[in-house]
């Protein structure tokens, strides 16, 4: 089962909603000089427990109730493997959780993008509670898109909106293709 990197960041910023995160933080870095492409994810949810820590890339570790396996992060891990890349994962309990991946940008195992731009606004419509800031950095430049300074500008419409999600979208949209994203 291969996902692209917005399959990736739906199911790791899932976890830090869950984990009753109030900021979210997913960062991406990108270069072509250096053939790397890394993922961050960043909250601060309850963190994963210090005796769980090491389990959790294990793809049959969850603490869900509903089924009996967990593959956010498994899954991720695999991915970043297969093209030399690693998984990183950093917790404290009652701070928060840093997850980094990286890729080996021109590997032919590294997945697609995806739609990032979707994935973001519709993970900031349905957790409108929450700040999420998503930063997108190629050797051209860089993007920052944060709830807190999108609500300024929205004024009293809200994000949840289906004209401003459209809006939103396209506006990471136009702003990721001034910086060269890679596909
Ligand atoms: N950001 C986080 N904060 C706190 N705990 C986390 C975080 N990310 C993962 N975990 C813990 O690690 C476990 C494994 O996460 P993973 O995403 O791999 O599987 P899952 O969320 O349990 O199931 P799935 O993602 O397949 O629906 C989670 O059940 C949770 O206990
Ligand atoms: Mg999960």
């Amino acid at each position: 089962m291969m996902k692209d990197f917005a399959m990736h960041i739906m199911d790791i910023a899932q976890n830090s909603v869950s984990a009753g995160a109030s900021e979210i933080t997913v960062e991406i870095f990108e270069s072509e000089r250096t053939d790397l492409f890394a993922l961050t994810i960043r909250d601060n949810g309850k963190g994963i427990p210090a005796d769980m820590i090491d389990k959790v890339t294990d793809p049959y570790v969850t603490s869900r109730t509903t089924r009996k396996v967990g593959l956010g992060l498994p899954l991720l891990k695999q991915h970043a493997n297969s093209t030399g890349g690693s998984l990183m994962l950093d917790s404290a309990e009652g701070k928060g959780t840093e997850v980094r991946a990286t890729f080996g940008l021109s590997h032919l195992d590294r997945q697609p993008l995806g739609d990032i731009a979707g994935t973001i606004v519709l993970l900031a419509a349905a957790n409108p509670q929450i700040r999420f800031v998503y930063k997108h950095s190629t050797d051209t430049g860089s993007y920052i898109f944060d709830t807190v300074e999108v609500n300024q500008m929205l004024e009293d419409m809200s994000i949840a909106e289906a004209p401003v999600i459209r809006f939103l979208r396209e506006m990471i949209e136009e702003n990721l293709k001034e910086i060269k994203i890679s596909g």
